[in-house]
């Protein structure tokens, strides 16, 4: 009896492992060669891009110099700008699972709350203080991790865990991310939520958020047009 029980049990751990690996092994998948340079105007739905002929590409898709330049940090309300570095900007990185962003802030500047969906983010501040705030999913009872981050320091941000950089210091700052994604999708939660195309309804966020239906048309009335 009690050997038929440990089969049993030993079947169950094996069923419940398998139905999770496509959970576990959740990364982006393997190359099947060296590389695969995008074709961006690919006609082709696959699960990333369909790969360039190889003859036709140089030495240029293994650089990039598009990170050399600051964004202008004042042509929007967020003061920062994100320069993003995936696989739409850098096709080379197409199938090798990584991509890279720059972003820049102004004093005061934040980059607002929000999600990357598909990877992991490890990055270095390049020069001033950022207030790097992570809040952990419900099994840390929502605990709010932060440390002010300054030039040269590093953090890695667990995939899909909520996080927002803010300027502390007196000078503009300065940070370059990586993702093990290339292609890591971002999910701004105050644009999620209050400018949503078409627009969640009023009454599920008044209820949802706890306040009178007024305050959430002022929130939505902010963030129309994505910013
Ligand atoms: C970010 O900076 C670039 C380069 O200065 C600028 O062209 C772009 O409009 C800025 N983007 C936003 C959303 O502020
Ligand atoms: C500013 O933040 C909002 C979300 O709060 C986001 O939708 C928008 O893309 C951000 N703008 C820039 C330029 O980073």
């Amino acid at each position: 009896m009690a050997r038929c029980f440990k089969t049993l049990a030993a079947g169950v751990v094996f069923v419940v492992l398998l139905v999770q690996a496509p959970v576990l092994w959740a990364t982006d998948a393997d190359p099947l060669q060296d590389f695969c340079v995008a074709d961006l105007d690919g006609e082709v739905t696959v699960n990333g891009y369909p790969c360039k002929p190889a003859a036709s590409v140089g030495d240029e898709f293994l650089f990039s110099s598009r990170l050399t330049k600051a964004g202008d940090v004042t042509a929007n309300p967020n003061g920062s700008n994100v320069t993003e570095l995936d696989v739409a900007e850098w096709p080379g990185v197409n199938t090798l699972g990584v991509s890279m962003n720059r972003v820049d802030f102004a004093v005061g500047g934040t980059n607002p709350p929000h999600i990357h969906p598909r990877a992991t983010e490890v990055g270095m501040v390049l020069r001033g203080e950022l207030l790097l705030g992570i809040i952990g999913s419900l099994d840390s009872g929502n605990r709010y991790y932060s440390k002010v981050v300054r030039a040269g320091e590093t953090f890695v941000i667990p995939r899909g865990l909520m996080h927002f950089q803010y300027n502390v210091g007196k000078e503009e700052a300065t940070m370059v991310v990586s993702f093990n994604s290339q292609n890591p999708g971002i999910v701004f939660v105050p644009l999620t939520l209050f400018g949503s195309n078409p627009p969640i309804p009023t009454p599920v966020l008044a209820k949802a958020l706890r306040v009178d239906a007024g305050v959430v048309e002022l929130l939505k009335s902010k963030f129309t047009g994505g910013y």
